[in-house]
């Protein structure tokens, strides 16, 4: 079966690496794979040790390797769009508009074509297993969130149709302070919108795709680890596994390295704690230069051994939906969520959660679309949120 497995981290912990080495495996057991990379800081013709380029290059048998170029997937298809989308994204004042908040913030849309790139592959069939070597997980998280915050936004502005369009165009400006695209761009839009609607689809699809984090046993990556994964499932993808990569073996015999380890120990549990529910797997700190096939083997061989490395590992939804004798609880998994960061809003047809700079718009069953909250507790990294029966209405 069709498999895509997307890895990301914090910045240099070894992304590319784990991936890498997960794409030589892939293909020795026979796949057909091909390994991708969104990061703009591509290594992959490093850790292969060849040129690659915008098409996949077959690297060794049944593996392939592309170095995506945002600007040139975009040039490609979408002509007219990024200034259309520029306009509504940057547009004038916005006060009115919830949207625009999170939209303003969006950086890089550019990087969004990458994955369009990555989903279009998919739909071609030609690939077994697709490896995603992604940017390090701040940019990612602010990829991942933007089909769900664009199609939102779509759906509230544009169900209004081309003709409704045309007619309101001279005066979009002053009555919604906003820019609306002309009719050619409009057809991109609409494209950009289905692709992106496509692509949100594969991405939390979980007999495909899941999402696995590279993490090193220290402080700062241990923080943003968790505050990631905690994110990721406010959206609702598919973390299955976690690696820890560089960690030191215990019979250094040396002082110095002997405190490191200790340290590292510590981080370890922590990290083994919060990812208890799922593979973690452990990969030595190499005294030697990993670049090159010969390095990714290694850690293939030494660390890649579960049998059930290219499956989905935990597929279970992060929100369930279930009646109570009360009434109904929608449950949310947000591990490593603190109580006095989440804000709740309840709107006609959605459950909005707010965390920090994200926010992710639950649609609500049509029973639950007359309910209201009436409760909300966060216990043990899962959050409850219960809805009884308002007859008043
Ligand atoms: N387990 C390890 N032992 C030794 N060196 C490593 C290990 N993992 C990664 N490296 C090296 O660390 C550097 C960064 O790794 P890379 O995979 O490029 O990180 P990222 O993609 O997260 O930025 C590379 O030079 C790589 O060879
Ligand atoms: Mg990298």
């Amino acid at each position: 079966m069709d498999r895509m497995i997307i890895f990301t981290g914090k910045g240099g912990v070894g992304k590319s690496t784990v991936a890498a080495a997960h794409a030589r495996k892939a293909a020795a057991k026979g796949m057909k794979t091909l390994i991708v990379s969104t990061d703009m800081a591509h290594n992959l013709c490093d850790l292969f040790e060849q040129e690659l380029g915008r098409e996949p290059k077959e690297t060794a048998p049944n593996l392939y390797a592309l170095e995506i170029d945002p600007d040139y997937e975009m040039n490609r298809h979408y002509g007219s769009i990024m200034n259309a989308v520029k306009n509504l994204v940057t547009g004038t004042a916005s006060q009115n508009l919830e949207a625009f908040d999170d939209l303003a913030m969006f950086p890089g849309i550019e990087e969004l074509f990458s994955l369009i790139r990555i989903q279009e592959i998919y739909r071609g069939g030609e690939y077994e297993m697709i490896i995603v070597d992604c940017a390090p997980t701040g940019e990612t998280l602010s990829l991942l969130k933007f089909p769900e915050l664009l199609s939102w936004y779509m759906e509230k502005l544009f169900p209004l149709g081309k003709v409704a369009m045309k007619v309101l165009r001279p005066v979009s400006r002053q009555l919604f302070k906003l820019e609306l695209p002309d009719a050619q761009a409009m057809n991109d839009i609409e494209r950009l919108y289905l692709k992106l609607a496509e692509l949100e689809s594969l991405l939390k699809d979980r007999d495909i795709c899941s999402i696995r984090l590279v993490a090193m046993p220290e402080k700062m990556v241990v923080e943003e680890t968790k505050r990631s994964y905690m994110y990721l499932n406010l959206y609702n993808f598919n973390v299955d596994g976690l690696y820890i990569n560089r960690v030191l073996l215990e019979d250094l015999g040396n002082d110095f390295f002997d405190e490191w380890i200790r340290l590292q120990s510590d981080y370890i549990k922590e990290l083994e704690s919060v990812f208890a529910e799922m593979p973690v797997c452990r990969i030595p700190w190499y005294d030697l230069d990993l670049n090159g096939t010969e390095g990714l083997d290694r850690i293939a061989g030494d660390c890649l051994t579960d049998d059930e490395l290219f499956e989905v590992r935990c597929s279970a939804s992060n929100e369930v939906f279930e009646k109570t004798k009360e009434g109904y609880v929608l449950t949310v998994c947000l591990p490593c969520a603190k109580k006095e960061e989440i804000e709740l809003y309840q709107s006609k047809s959605d459950m909005i959660l707010r965390i920090g700079n994200f926010k992710r718009s639950i649609p609500l069953p049509d029973t639950l679309a007359r309910c209201q909250v009436d409760s909300a507790r966060l216990e043990n990294g899962r959050l409850a949120i219960g809805f009884s029966r308002n007859w008043a209405q």
